[in-house]
């Protein structure tokens, strides 16, 4: 299809303009809410022609700094563009641009890390303030101005709906034969006025294939035939294939022990090159028609949706690498039939996971001897990328597990320390901790006993002892307390690192 077709819709036709033209039109102090997840389905052209702006505005010796929010993390030509101009005061809801990162580490950048299921609310709350903007690429607009989404879907119903003017980028990059595989759920109310969400199965459509855009809002049309940021995953390492190796038999278990039905419940994978490992094994795995209930479509999954080990997925973006991508476009059709992305609102909704009873996989920095998850800071204070949807599954989850390879940085770190410098997932919400050395299954135990299964489970054999010595010894210090401690010495772990000293 070539670009002019892309836009049926004569009123918005006549809005297209340069991307320059559109970024024009955006101000200092705007909050701008902009599409994109996991780097699919984000701006490709105005984000850039914006950090222009702010450039030649820094020159003159103007402040130019927008709120920049999006589904999830996008891409260097969005937030890396405009993280280098120094053009952002205000981050939400998830990045993981190294030099969004930089600038936030360094005071120069305020982010506020939310639960990916809670941004939406918050606007229509009002809890964030007025969102001035959107900018959102779509695959095409239909006659009556209806929108074929993109890559992603994310917040764009929101942005769309709440943003004082909106910015469209139609990228003819995008197949056009993404059309039909959206479900766009309009029936969100505010409290009190709240109505169950009608989706039992995660295979259930409840919404439209469109999203819906007042024209009259639209203030620019910029035409885009760019790529998604795309990245390549590297094969599973020996330490990636032992972690799916747990979760695998953990999971066969379960099933024997009546616990979970031969084709599981639906999945969620987070990001990353284990939880493609994980989807690798289950590829190679005893189960079948499995299903999907997921932020973001990888790689592994597109491989079990190609292999009929997983019947159906629903996520709210893509995250493919290019080869990955070829195959989906090759095929889109077929996959359509069994692909569903959402809002993100409904892809991480709690009611939604708890009622289908999702099996939750996440990455993490650190767990401590408790239970008690960090995956965002590292040494404390650092902030790595975000929460994520992360705490939207694991909290709701028919079964919640957290995964790491047990050491970083080549052996100088122990990722099970005596308690962990940042909690995202507290004791309550984790039930199940896996690294290469082994799988700890928490659910029933006291915290005496967390302690004794993940320090003998999944603490590398170079820190077991220290930490076996550490629980011993709060042990001695608070007889019979519930969650034994070591106040002065909780934290000298990480204080060692930061002191370059190996334990
Ligand atoms: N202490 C210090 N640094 C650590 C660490 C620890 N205990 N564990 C990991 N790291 C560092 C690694 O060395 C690596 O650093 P580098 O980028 O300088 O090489 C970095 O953290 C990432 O670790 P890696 O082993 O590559 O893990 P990953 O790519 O699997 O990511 C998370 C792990 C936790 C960062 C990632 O899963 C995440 O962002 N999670 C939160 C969001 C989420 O769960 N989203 C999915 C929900 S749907």
């Amino acid at each position: 299809m070539s670009k002019e077709n892309r836009i049926h819709c004569a009123a918005l036709r006549s809005k297209v303009m340069s991307a320059n033209e559109a970024a024009s039109l955006i101000q200092s102090g705007m909050n701008v809410g902009m599409s994109g997840f996991t780097g699919a389905g984000y701006p490709k052209a105005v984000p850039s022609a914006l950090a222009k702006r702010i450039m030649d505005a820094n020159v003159n010796g103007k402040r130019f700094k927008i709120g920049v929010w999006t589904g999830a993390s996008t891409a260097p030509d969005l937030d890396g563009a405009l993280a280098m101009v120094d053009g952002i005061e205000m981050r939400l809801p998830y990045q993981s641009d190294p030099t969004c990162r930089k600038r936030i580490n360094a005071g120069e950048m305020e982010y506020i890390d939310i639960h990916l299921s809670h941004v939406a609310q918050f606007v229509w709350f009002g809890f964030l303030g007025k969102l001035d903007v959107a900018v959102v690429e779509v695959a095409g607009i239909l006659e009556d101005g209806r929108l074929i989404p993109s890559s992603s879907i994310g917040n764009n119903k929101t942005w769309l709906d709440q943003a004082d003017k909106v910015i469209l980028e139609v990228n003819s990059w995008q197949s056009s034969q993404l059309e039909g595989m959206h479900d766009i759920w309009y029936g969100t109310q505010l409290p009190p006025n709240r109505q169950p969400i009608p989706l039992v199965r995660s295979s259930d459509r409840i919404g439209e294939p469109y999203l819906r855009c007042d024209p009259e809002k639209v203030i620019a049309v910029v035409e885009t035939h760019a790529p998604d940021r795309n990245s390549a995953f590297t094969p599973p390492d020996e330490s990636s294939k032992r972690i799916a190796g747990h979760i695998l038999e953990f999971l066969q278990y379960e099933v024997k022990k009546g616990r979970l039905p031969r084709e599981l419940l639906p999945l969620q994978s987070g990001v990353g090159n284990i939880a493609n490992a994980v989807m690798a094994g289950l590829n190679e795995g005893p189960f079948e028609n499995l299903t999907a209930y997921t932020e973001v479509l990888q790689d592994g999954m597109l491989e079990m949706l190609k292999s009929g080990k997983l019947a159906s997925a629903s996520a709210t973006a893509f995250s493919l690498s290019n080869e990955a991508l070829a195959e989906l476009t090759a095929d889109l059709g077929r996959y359509r039939e069994r692909i569903i992305l959402r809002p993100q609102e409904i892809s991480n909704h709690p009611e939604v996971i708890r009622r289908l009873g999702v099996i939750a996989m996440n990455g993490m920095i650190e767990a401590d001897i408790y239970g008690n998850v960090n995956s965002t800071h590292v040494m404390g204070s650092q902030i790595m990328n975000g929460i994520g949807g992360s705490g939207d599954f694991a909290r709701n989850a028919y079964l919640s597990i957290f995964m790491t390879p047990s050491q970083a940085k080549n052996g100088a770190i122990s990722c099970i320390v005596p308690m962990a410098s940042h909690v995202d997932h507290t004791e309550h919400d984790v039930q199940v901790l896996v690294t290469e050395q082994g799988l700890a299954d928490l659910r029933g135990l006291s915290p005496k006993q967390r302690a004794k299964a993940i320090i003998e489970n999944c603490a590398h054999p170079n820190f077991k002892p220290a930490l076996s010595d550490y629980y011993k010894r709060a042990l001695q210090f608070s007889p019979g307390k519930q969650t034994p401690h070591l106040l002065e010495e909780v934290f000298s772990w990480h204080l060692r690192t930061l002191r370059g000293e190996r334990m």
